[in-house]
């Protein structure tokens, strides 16, 4: 499959079929998210793989009973850390002005910044630090696609909830869940807008 069958193929898929997805696999799908672009290479994504059945009806229930993330063979739960964040863009300043990649004064300006957000509150940087994690989200999306996977973001469920589900401090932020499993559906076409329509 080329690039643009992935990208056209992708669809957001809410019935699966009950096999479960090798774990090999599921490490191949993270390391496209690892390999992902973020601010200042911070790489920021964090991930937790879920299997049990358990875990996964609480997580449709706080996902106000989005009954597709039950049935799903794994569901991704995908996370920002807002700590490393912080601690990974100053080392990945230092590293991108070692490597002479960046400017003196671009790297004096970024370190000045991101100093700064230490003293920041980690719920006030969530939308900051989610921009490189959906990203890496969107990566085993499409890595999933090429495998012949299905995938389906989901975002809208009780973030607070589900951090207190697995014990995590405000430093650890809920981003979005992934469903996953081998489609059970084809998806109808959906509207897309045309490149007229996106062009300024
Ligand atoms: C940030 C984001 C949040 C989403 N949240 C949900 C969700 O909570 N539940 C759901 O069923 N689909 C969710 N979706 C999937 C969208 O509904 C879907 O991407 C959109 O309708 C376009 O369809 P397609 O993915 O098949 O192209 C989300 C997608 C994105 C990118």
């Amino acid at each position: 499959m080329d690039f643009k069958q992935c990208i056209a193929q992708r669809r957001s898929i809410r019935k699966y079929k009950k096999d479960d997805i090798e774990d090999h696999i599921l490490y191949e799908l993270l390391d496209y998210a690892r390999l992902a672009p973020s601010a200042c290479n911070s790489q920021p994504w964090r991930f937790k793989i879920i299997k049990d059945p358990e875990t996964k009806q609480t997580l449709s229930q706080l996902a106000f009973n989005q009954k597709h993330i039950a049935d799903a063979p794994v569901v991704i739960v995908c996370c920002a850390h807002i700590k490393d964040y912080v601690n990974g863009s100053l080392l990945g300043t230092e590293e991108l002005h070692n490597l002479d990649m960046i400017d003196a004064d671009f790297y004096k300006l970024v370190k000045y910044r991101t100093n700064g957000l230490s003293s920041v509150r980690a719920e006030n940087l969530v939308s900051e630090v989610s921009f490189s994690v959906t990203i890496a989200i969107e990566h085993i999306a499409l890595g999933a696609t090429a495998l012949g996977l299905g995938s389906c973001w989901v975002k809208i469920a009780d973030a607070k909830k589900i951090r207190e589900l697995f014990g995590w401090d405000e430093n650890l932020q809920y981003v979005s869940l992934l469903t996953l499993g081998y489609p059970a559906e084809t998806p109808k076409p959906l509207r897309k807008l045309s490149l007229k329509e996106i062009l300024l």
